[in-house]
């Protein structure tokens, strides 16, 4: 077969990435594309008006392996899919690689890139770059939890990877917390040798003014944190790394029945010493939703499952998943006055990439919103039909909107009205996959009122992955 992708010549197509025998994470909305394209403005079909006030680009990053095969979800080639919005117009979309060693050397083992045999060490430039797109600092990073984040332009094009002025020296996560307050980005790394946690504070400018270990009890996959206004919170659950299934390649992360499952809780710019440790039901949380304060009480919001993983990571996709066993909203509550901790299910049906207005990060917040996954809306793949709000000051209840049968939309994101007077005063913007002609489209819904149909879609003429994390990047970032 020729080569399908002309920005890399090295690239040999993978034949296990072909034929009927393709796994779930690498067909139908989550089949790669091979090319990087730019689509401007005469090509892209608008539904409904763009509100003008939307000046900036939205990116989605997602795994996109150029030899066409992975093992895993998770370790795919990262491809950014980005469009600019410039008073009422979409401007362009284009797609492109973050440029990495990986994407250097496709096809190569990554620890055979990363590990200096003779000195042992990991080279953590050495990235997917798949996972998240940030913007802080004036910056824009591209980043996944293994490795160093990876700036690239607005127009999405690789600088490289950041090291905050090399004091970043080990994996940065894909899920740092902005403070509304301060400016400022909290973060963390995790690593398979000590120290297993580090914890990151990166200054407004984009300076890093804090490193510092954590005690865990090991090796865990900590995928996010979370954040109140005085408080970071370290998720300490029992996916671990398992040195057997390393050597056996692809994603070496099991579940534990002899590891702990606990909540550290420390002040900001405190020290491990400070951190407080609350044990909680054995389950795991990929991804937090919000975390106040409230007294003597840190209450955390995230999506929970009884379990991950339990003899490899290998990952099927249940078109009628149980909703017992799949994420949902969760609420743990831990008194640091007293040590008690209560933690309960606010939902009964499935939810993943919850998202909040950047503006309530660690404070009281009313709405939270996420991809309805069990059968929501008019979903039939598994992989979510449509677009969730809670209600958290009513029992969190909920609003959906269902996208037509069979559209996948991904995570979404709140973007504010220029103007807005109440929390919910904005956009949720996702991309959205029509399988029907195998294209997408960018749709921007009232956040206000999101049981109503949409105000702008943006219709791209081909498939944006269906991937991971996404933001809004304004001009005036
Ligand atoms: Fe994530």
């Amino acid at each position: 077969m020729a080569n399908p992708n002309p920005t890399n010549a090295s690239v040999t197509l993978d034949p296990r990435g072909q034929g009927p025998d393709v796994p779930w994470h690498l067909k139908e909305s989550r089949a790669p594309v091979f090319d990087e394209v730019t689509v401007l403005s005469d090509q892209l079909e608008v539904k409904g008006s763009i509100p003008p006030e939307l000046n900036g680009r939205y990116i989605r990053n997602t795994a996109n392996p150029q030899t066409g095969w992975t093992e895993h979800w998770f370790i795919g080639d990262g491809m950014l899919h980005g469009i600019e919005l410039q008073n009422g117009k979409a401007t362009w979309y284009r797609n492109r690689y973050v440029r990495t060693p990986q994407y250097d050397n496709p096809g190569v083992d990554r620890l055979e890139l990363a590990l200096d045999k003779e000195t042992f060490t990991f080279d953590h430039s050495v990235s997917a770059a798949n996972t998240h797109i940030v913007g802080h600092g004036g910056r824009i990073l591209a980043l996944e939890e293994g490795s160093f984040p990876y700036e690239v332009t607005p127009d999405l094009a690789t600088v490289g990877p950041h090291t905050f002025d090399g004091v970043l020296t080990g994996p940065f996560t894909a899920h740092p917390k902005f403070c509304p307050d301060t400016g400022e980005m909290l973060g963390f790394g995790y690593a398979q040798v000590e120290p297993y946690l580090t914890y990151y504070r990166v200054s407004k400018s984009g300076e890093m003014v804090q490193r510092t270990p954590i005690s865990v009890t090991g090796p865990t996959m900590m995928h996010d944190m979370a954040a109140t206004r005085d408080h970071a919170i370290f998720m300490d659950l029992p996916a671990i790394f398992d040195f057997e299934l390393a050597m056996k390649g692809g994603m070496p992360i099991r579940w534990s029945d002899d590891y702990p499952a606990r909540f550290g809780v420390m002040p900001r710019e405190g020290a491990d010493a400070d951190v407080q440790w609350f044990d909680v039901k054995p389950g795991y949380c990929f991804h937090t939703l919000n975390a106040v304060d409230e007294g003597d009480e840190t209450v955390v919001y995230g999506m929970r499952v009884p379990e991950i993983w339990r003899d490899s990571s290998a990952m099927e996709m249940n078109e009628t998943p149980d909703p017992e066993s799949s994420p949902r909203l969760h609420e743990w509550r831990f008194n640091r006055a007293t040590g008690a901790v209560s933690e309960r299910y606010l939902d009964d049906e499935s939810g993943e990439f919850p998202r909040i207005p950047a503006s309530k990060q660690g404070h009281d917040f009313r709405y939270g919103y996420s991809l309805g996954i069990t059968g929501a809306g008019n979903d039939t793949s598994g992989m979510g039909g449509a677009v969730f709000k809670y209600d958290l000051a009513n029992g969190a209840s909920k609003e959906i909107h269902a996208f037509p049968a069979g559209h996948e939309p991904g995570e979404s994101v709140f973007v504010p009205a220029e103007n807005g007077t109440s929390e919910d005063d904005g956009y949720l913007m996702t991309y959205v996959w029509k399988p029907e002609t195998d294209t997408s489209y960018l749709v921007i819904l009232d956040a206000s009122n999101i049981k109503a149909d949409p105000i702008a879609e943006i219709h791209i003429p081909r498939r944006v992955v269906s991937g991971f994390h996404s933001s809004w990047v304004p001009d005036n970032r």
